[in-house]
């Protein structure tokens, strides 16, 4: 977004796409499956991807696309200064949020390293767990791979090279997706694969917890970015009508193939290796390296996997930064600061990184330390940002878009984009009731039950 604007619809289908595909549907998804029962899982994450994720993108697009505006000032125009509250709500999620994605992002980047060095050929599935182990409670290691991912998204952005990046990405997420499906073709025809196909598309409600449909809605806004203001800030630089319906589609059928994608090479995996599809968030680092070490020219290929991996999830994390960066320099021209935008960035990444420190260490020094509910300071993070933060913000973004913005501007972005005319009407209702109320159903019964 270098121009601040985008001359393309492919252009801007390539950033918001960027920005949502990351470690949300590869890492996440699949770990947060693994704990939450499987099949039955994954069908509740479809649900609440088409029904509610996919109209409230719609949405988000309509306010930052009308507006040309980026989130403070854009819910101030189209309703009242009060509003502006989801922007801010949307500002301090991100920033939380890139505190500990960072580290997810910096075990990544280590794993490149690891791959390179050959440490992660010829070994048993236990030898990969502990030389996971080994990664993330080191804490110099920890948070330098913490530190290298900041820098190199602080970097991206300061140089204003976001939109060389979108271009790359154009390639790279192909090269993502063949490389997914010959992780994919590998692990379902390991022995034993089965029961892995069967333990991720084979509903069974039976073995869901209480949670899970929390987690599931939170999987589907987190993995689609929705409810902070990102997809909106985005939005905010495309000029013209009639592309929004299709944009949107577009990014959630990508984002479900990437989910999909995911959890097909990793459970058929892991029921072939005898491991556990609740190990957490070790999974995916545990389960692919088995995976490439039984496939021809697997070194090389994990190398490439882990590149291109990290390459999805710094698309995602340059976002983060930017929403941050463009709600706090709003803020400043607001009170005719004389702070410059690099200050700005800087500091902001700064801060993220002395803020996310304790998160990177929480799976070592600091894994004995309970914040919240016996959960560690990642997790305390984690459950804050992505089972709170974001679904109240995606609660309060689907109220002001159906009852606050002007119909009139509703529907002029959403007639004018194809298949928009006869689907208004649907997509006001999901917008105006089955929204909020779900959302506002699920937080609830969660925080009563548990
Ligand atoms: N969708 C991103 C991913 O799956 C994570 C994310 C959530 C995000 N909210 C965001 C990215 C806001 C950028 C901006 O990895």
């Amino acid at each position: 977004m270098a121009q601040n604007s985008f001359a393309s619809k492919i252009g801007f289908i390539l950033a918001a796409a960027g920005s949502a595909i990351g470690l949300g549907a590869i890492w996440k998804f699949p770990y947060v499956t693994g704990t939450s029962g499987g099949g039955a899982f994954l069908l509740m994450f479809l649900a609440f991807t088409l029904l509610l994720g996919l109209p409230l993108l719609i949405g988000e697009f309509i306010v930052g696309r009308s507006t040309q505006k980026t989130a403070l000032l854009a819910f101030k125009q189209l309703g009242h200064g009060r509003w502006t509250i989801i922007g801010y709500l949307g500002v301090i999620a991100c920033f939380l949020l890139l505190s500990f994605y960072s580290v997810i992002g910096g075990w990544v980047l280590i794993y490149i390293g690891l791959g390179l060095s050959g440490t992660l050929s010829g070994r048993s599935p236990d030898e990969f767990g502990e030389v996971f182990g080994n990664v993330v409670s080191t804490p110099g290691i920890a948070v330098l791979g913490q530190f290298l991912f900041l820098l190199i998204t602080l970097l991206i952005v300061l140089r204003g090279v976001e939109a060389g990046i979108e271009r790359m990405s154009k390639i790279l997420m192909p090269l993502l997706f063949i490389s997914f499906l010959v992780l994919v073709v590998r692990s379902l025809t390991l022995d034993g694969a089965m029961e892995g196909v069967r333990f991720f598309l084979q509903p069974d409600f039976s073995a869901l917890t209480g949670e899970s449909v929390l987690f599931a809605l939170g999987q589907a806004f987190f993995s689609l970015s929705l409810g902070v203001a990102a997809m909106l800030t985005y939005a905010s630089y495309i000029k013209t009508k009639g592309t929004l319906n299709r944009s949107a589609n577009m990014i959630v059928l990508l984002n479900i193939a990437v989910s999909l994608l995911a959890g097909l090479a990793i459970f058929p995996a892991v029921f072939a290796s005898g491991l556990d599809p609740a190990e957490g968030p070790a999974l995916l680092f545990v389960v692919l390296p088995a995976v490439f070490n039984q496939v021809p020219l697997g070194g090389f290929f994990m190398v490439l996997f882990f590149l291109l991996f990290a390459f999805a999830s710094i698309t995602s994390s340059i976002a983060m930064l930017e929403v941050v960066v463009a709600g706090v320099t709003d803020r400043l021209n607001e009170k005719k600061s004389s702070w410059t935008k690099k200050k700005v960035t800087v500091t902001a990444a700064l801060l993220v990184f002395i803020v996310g420190v304790p998160s990177a260490l929480s799976f070592g020094l600091l894994s004995d330390v309970q914040i919240w509910n016996g959960r560690t300071f990642f997790d305390t993070m984690d459950y804050l940002v992505s089972y709170i933060l974001m679904p109240t913000g995606a609660l309060l973004t689907s109220i002001f878009v159906g009852y606050v913005v002007d119909q009139r501007v509703l529907k002029d972005e959403i007639e004018t984009s194809k298949p928009g005319v006869k689907l208004y009407p649907i997509w006001h209702a999901l917008i105006r009731y089955v929204i909020p109320v779900t959302v506002a159903i699920v937080m609830v019964s969660t925080w009563i039950t548990t």
